[in-house]
């Protein structure tokens, strides 16, 4: 099939690749021509894993293109796909201007029966803006269709070859057999394709990342709490993860969500559920723990150190929202840097991507180190703000050597209370008791 994605972002791009890796000729729309001049250059402006193999094989093969224009881009395309950003507006809800500026920009330029396909996570009713936008100057016919999308940053690849679930939200016989074809390699091995109607599809994204951000909110709620009590949390997630109405995954307590997804849907849900009048508490909640989680550690830092952090010089290990990525968007690293250099104190980060994006934004505010090692030369504690495989084992005695004081503190539960108490490490953690060296 020939297909069309205008936003080569991060949903973009990896829809665009992956779609020309099921053998589709994609083409792929953006009026960055600096980012497409990139493209065409071989160079991809994001860290996915896995992405550059499928990259590379399909532009050599020539099934994946770029380009700036619009009307290029879609000659002849059966399927447009808009993964176009929907950024907060003042105001919490998702702003619409890109998405309707490209629907409006269509109408004139389609010259045969296309389905148009909303895969930007977009409120409630969008599609059927995107509908009229497009139909005010559209000459043929078309269909819109709310197709979500629900990868991971960090295992995108694999989530969008091996989807759990396709949801497609459309009533067009005609816009349904065009995405079962489009969709039938990647859902072979029998995870369905659920068909709805276009406001459930775009109410079902809202629902599964709210859900999933109140799930991980109730358990850092949970850990609050055992500390209080003097329970494990670790614990507490095996106890109840192994209940198949539980489920294992999103129970990890922390130092809470950020990234580009969860803060800004759970946002936009509450938004919505403001303008229909209804009062989702359970939403309110989840934003307000949420934000207090991510500075968690603060007070347990100044309960080893006393209230004046100034001076002091913290090694923080990662700053990405979560591993595997470089994307720095509501992570809470930053929170606890900004935190930390307010109280006087000095940082000395390490990460094994986002450091040029943090430099980005914090420039010399800051100290980054090229190893993980020499972040922690001189510095008076560790902090753990993402769990980075590369942290889970390292090497103690060089640690030993380097930090002032062998005090750790982890937003991430990386290590085992035991371990530590063995290696004479002071401890503090999310929702387990803190380990207090004798030395
Ligand atoms: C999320 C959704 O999972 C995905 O379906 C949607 O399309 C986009 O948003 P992503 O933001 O890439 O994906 O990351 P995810 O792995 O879901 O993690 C989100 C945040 O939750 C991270 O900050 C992570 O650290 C945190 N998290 C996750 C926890 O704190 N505990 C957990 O148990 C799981």
């Amino acid at each position: 099939m020939k297909i069309a994605v205008v936003g080569t972002g991060y949903v973009g791009l990896v829809t665009g690749t992956c779609f020309a890796e099921t053998g589709n000729q994609v083409i792929c729309v953006d009026i960055d021509e600096r980012k497409v001049e990139k493209l065409n250059n071989g160079i991809i402006p994001i860290y996915e894993p896995g992405l550059d193999v499928l990259f590379y094989r399909n532009v050599e093969e020539g099934r994946l293109k770029f380009t700036t224009s619009l009307i290029d881009g879609i000659k002849g395309a059966e399927v447009i796909f808009l993964a176009l950003p929907t950024p907060p507006g003042e105001d919490g809800s998702a702003d619409l201007k890109y998405i309707l500026k490209v629907a409006s920009d269509l109408g004139p330029i389609l010259s045969q029966y296309v389905v148009v396909v909303d895969k930007s996570t977009v409120p409630v009713g969008t599609a059927e803006k995107v509908r009229a936008h497009i139909a005010e100057h559209a000459q043929v016919e078309f269909d819109v269709v709310s197709n979500p999308e629900f990868l991971r940053e960090g295992v995108a690849v694999e989530d969008f070859m091996k989807p759990d679930r396709v949801v497609i939200g459309t009533r067009s016989d005609k816009a349904k057999s065009v995405m079962n074809k489009l969709y039938a390699p990647l859902v072979r091995q029998g995870n369905p394709v659920i068909f709805m109607d276009e406001r459930s599809a775009e109410m079902t994204k809202y629902a599964a990342n709210a859900f999933l951000a109140t799930k991980i909110t109730f358990m850092n709620e949970i850990a609050n709490l055992c500390e209080k009590v003097g329970a494990n949390v670790d614990d507490i997630r095996r106890g109840i993860g192994t209940d198949s109405r539980i489920g294992k995954r999103f129970l990890f307590a922390g130092i809470g969500y950020g990234g580009s997804c969860f803060p800004k849907d759970v946002q936009a849900l509450a938004k919505t559920a403001q303008e229909y009048h209804y009062d989702f508490k359970v939403l309110e909640s989840v934003m307000t723990v949420n934000n207090l989680q991510k500075t968690k550690l603060l007070p347990q830092i100044k309960d080893y150190f006393g209230d004046d952090l100034k001076g002091k010089t913290f090694a923080i290990w990662g700053l990405a929202f979560k591993p595997y990525t470089d994307d720095i968007r509501e992570a809470p690293a930053l929170d606890n840097i900004k935190a930390l250099l307010a109280e006087g104190a000095k940082v000395t980060a390490y990460d094994p991507e986002a450091m040029d994006n943090v430099r980005n934004i914090l420039g010399t505010q800051i100290n980054y180190a090229h190893t993980q090692y020499a972040a922690l030369d001189d510095a008076d504690a560790l902090i753990i703000m993402t769990e980075w495989p590369l942290f889970r084992t390292p090497d103690f005695e060089k640690m030993n050597l380097l930090l002032k004081n062998k005090v750790i503190f982890d937003g991430r539960n990386v290590y085992e209370l035991e371990t530590m108490a063995e290696m004479g490490y002071t401890y503090y953690s999310i929702g387990r008791q803190a380990v207090k060296s004798q030395q």
